[in-house]
């Protein structure tokens, strides 16, 4: 399976799958795209011998589907299976995720359906919350709402800030990730479960 990955910054979640896909894992990374030229991953993707392609959204103010016929014609000259995004901050609109059902997913720094969008450390914080982690699932047109693939979960300590609890969700990230490709890769949609 050929992966496209999406980036918009560090690509931290870019770097677990990549070091991930090696041996008998049955996908490679073909892509590495992001809507930033400046994203820390693209230089990573660079260095690393990896194809990168860089799509401005600047372009096109207020109009998503022209950005998103830039990504597809980007993308096509890589051939991916599917699309990983990892830290990629545009919306996607229903055009693009109906072409792409079934062959994209995501990672969401929260235990879904709960604190979809942003902010989701301090939302459960604010909320009292015991238990937080992070999501992979299917890309569908609702925003961070597509079936579930896998979950990592964590029990949040009392002197936890926002920042500290966005550390310890990332490394979780980084070991969720990885194994839900894996599966998603082999056509395998048995869920992930992880406790950190
Ligand atoms: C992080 O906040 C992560 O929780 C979310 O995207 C952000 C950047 O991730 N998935 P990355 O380091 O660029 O992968």
């Amino acid at each position: 399976k050929r992966i496209a990955i999406f980036v918009s910054g560090g690509g931290s979640n870019m770097r677990a799958l990549v070091e991930d896909m090696t041996g008998d894992h049955p996908a490679r990374a073909c892509v590495v795209l992001s809507n930033n030229a400046d994203a820390g991953g693209i230089a990573w993707a660079r260095a690393r011998g990896i194809a990168t392609e860089v799509v401005d959204h600047r372009p096109f103010p207020g109009d998503r589907p022209a950005f998103e016929a830039a990504l597809n014609s980007a993308l096509d000259r890589h051939c991916p299976d599917m699309i990983c995004l990892a830290g990629f901050m545009r919306k996607l609109t229903g055009g693009f995720t109906d072409h792409w059902a079934g062959r994209m997913i995501n990672i969401h720094p929260s235990l879904l359906p709960k604190y979809k969008g942003l902010h989701t450390h301090a939302r459960a914080l604010e909320a009292g919350d015991t238990q937080h982690g992070c999501t992979v699932h299917e890309v569908t047109a609702a925003l961070d709402d597509g079936p579930i693939l896998g979950q990592a979960s964590l029990t949040i300590s009392q002197d936890d800030t926002p920042d500290t609890l966005a550390a310890r969700v990332l490394t979780l990230e980084h070991q969720l990730y990885p194994a839900v490709l894996r599966r998603f890769a082999a056509d395998d949609r048995s869920p992930v479960f992880l406790q950190g």
